[in-house]
C-alpha cells in the first residue's frame, strides 16, 4: 500500500490507530453556539424558565429542574425537536468534518437521527452497558462522532477499551464466558479508557471497541450527542442507507454514475 497522506493525516491515522479515537478542539465555533443555544431555548420551553440563565449552569444542573421519572420522555422529545431541524444536523457534520475527511473520508453518508444521552447524577435509569456496536450488527466502517455540550470527566463521562486490549478479549471471548456485559465489564474495568473531555471539543470514535457508561457520580449532568458517519461506499452492516443512513457530501462523479447507462 502507498502512502500519500499529509503531515496532518498521518497525525491524526496514527492517533486514531494506537487509541481508536481523537479528541479534537471544535474551530467552528458558530456551529457550535448553534447547537447549544438551539439546546437550551428548547430546555427553558419545556421546564417554563422564562429569566436569562446561564447556559453551562442549565445543562450542568437540569436534573433541578426536571425527575427522573420524566428524563427519558423529556430526551425523546428533544431528540425529535433537533431532528426536525435540518440545519442542526448541518452544524452537527460541519463540527466534525476535518477530522472525519481524515479518519473516513469525504463522500460521507450521516446517520439521519441524532440521539442525544442525559446522565443526571447518580440515576441509574439509562445506563449504557458494555458493548461494541459492530456485535450487534453495526458496519465495522462506521465512526461515532460524540459532541459534548459540558465538560465530562470520570463518571461524567463514557468509557473506551483501547484496540490492544479489545483485541486480547476477542481472542478470549467464549474461553473466559464474557457473555454478560457486566461481567465484561468487571473484566475490563481496570483497562478501560475513561474520556476526558471539555465543551468545544468533539471526540470521534471506532464503535468496534467495546465502550459504555456507569453510574454519574459526579454532581452534574451530563449532556452529549452521538452520531454515526460512513463512507458513502463501504459495506454496510444492519443499519442502511435510506432508512438509517443519508448521503449529505455526494460528489458531481458519484451522482453521474448512479445514472450511467451503457450505450444500448
Ligand atoms: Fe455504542
Amino acid at each position: 500500500m502507498a502512502n500519500f497522506l499529509y503531515k496532518e493525516e498521518q497525525d491524526i491515522y496514527n492517533d486514531f490507530s494506537k487509541d481508536g479515537y481523537v479528541i479534537k478542539k471544535i474551530n467552528n465555533f458558530n456551529s457550535l453556539e448553534y447547537i447549544r443555544n438551539k439546546i437550551v431555548k428548547i430546555i427553558k420551553k419545556k421546564i417554563n424558565l422564562k429569566k436569562n440563565i446561564d447556559h453551562q449552569y442549565i445543562l450542568n444542573n437540569v436534573h433541578k429542574f426536571v425527575e427522573v421519572k420524566d428524563l427519558n420522555s423529556f430526551r425523546l422529545s428533544i431528540i425529535n425537536d433537533i431532528n426536525s431541524d435540518t440545519l442542526f444536523r448541518s452544524h452537527y457534520y460541519k463540527i466534525s468534518r476535518p477530522y472525519l475527511d481524515h479518519i473516513v473520508g469525504n463522500e460521507l453518508v450521516m446517520q439521519i437521527k441524532i440521539n442525544l444521552s442525559i446522565q443526571f447524577p447518580n440515576d441509574d435509569s439509562s445506563l449504557l452497558a458494555t458493548h461494541a456496536d459492530t456485535w450487534s450488527g453495526d458496519s465495522p466502517y462506521e465512526a461515532v462522532v460524540w459532541l459534548p455540550l459540558v465538560d465530562c470527566y470520570k463518571t461524567k463521562a463514557m468509557y473506551l477499551l483501547p484496540p490492544k486490549e479489545t483485541k486480547k478479549i476477542q481472542e478470549n471471548f467464549s474461553k473466559k464466558k464474557l457473555d454478560n456485559s457486566e461481567k465484561l465489564y468487571r473484566h475490563i474495568k481496570k483497562k478501560v479508557k475513561w474520556i476526558d473531555i471539555d465543551y468545544g471539543e468533539v471526540l470521534i470514535f471506532d464503535q468496534a471497541m467495546p465502550h459504555g457508561n456507569r453510574i454519574n457520580l459526579e454532581k452534574e449532568t451530563r449532556w452529549s450527542f452521538n452520531c454515526r458517519f460512513k463512507s458513502l461506499f463501504s459495506p454496510y452492516g444492519d443499519k442502511k442507507i435510506g432508512e438509517f443512513f443519508q448521503p449529505i457530501t455526494m460528489k458531481p462523479i458519484t451522482k453521474k454514475a448512479i445514472s450511467f447507462k451503457f450505450p444500448k
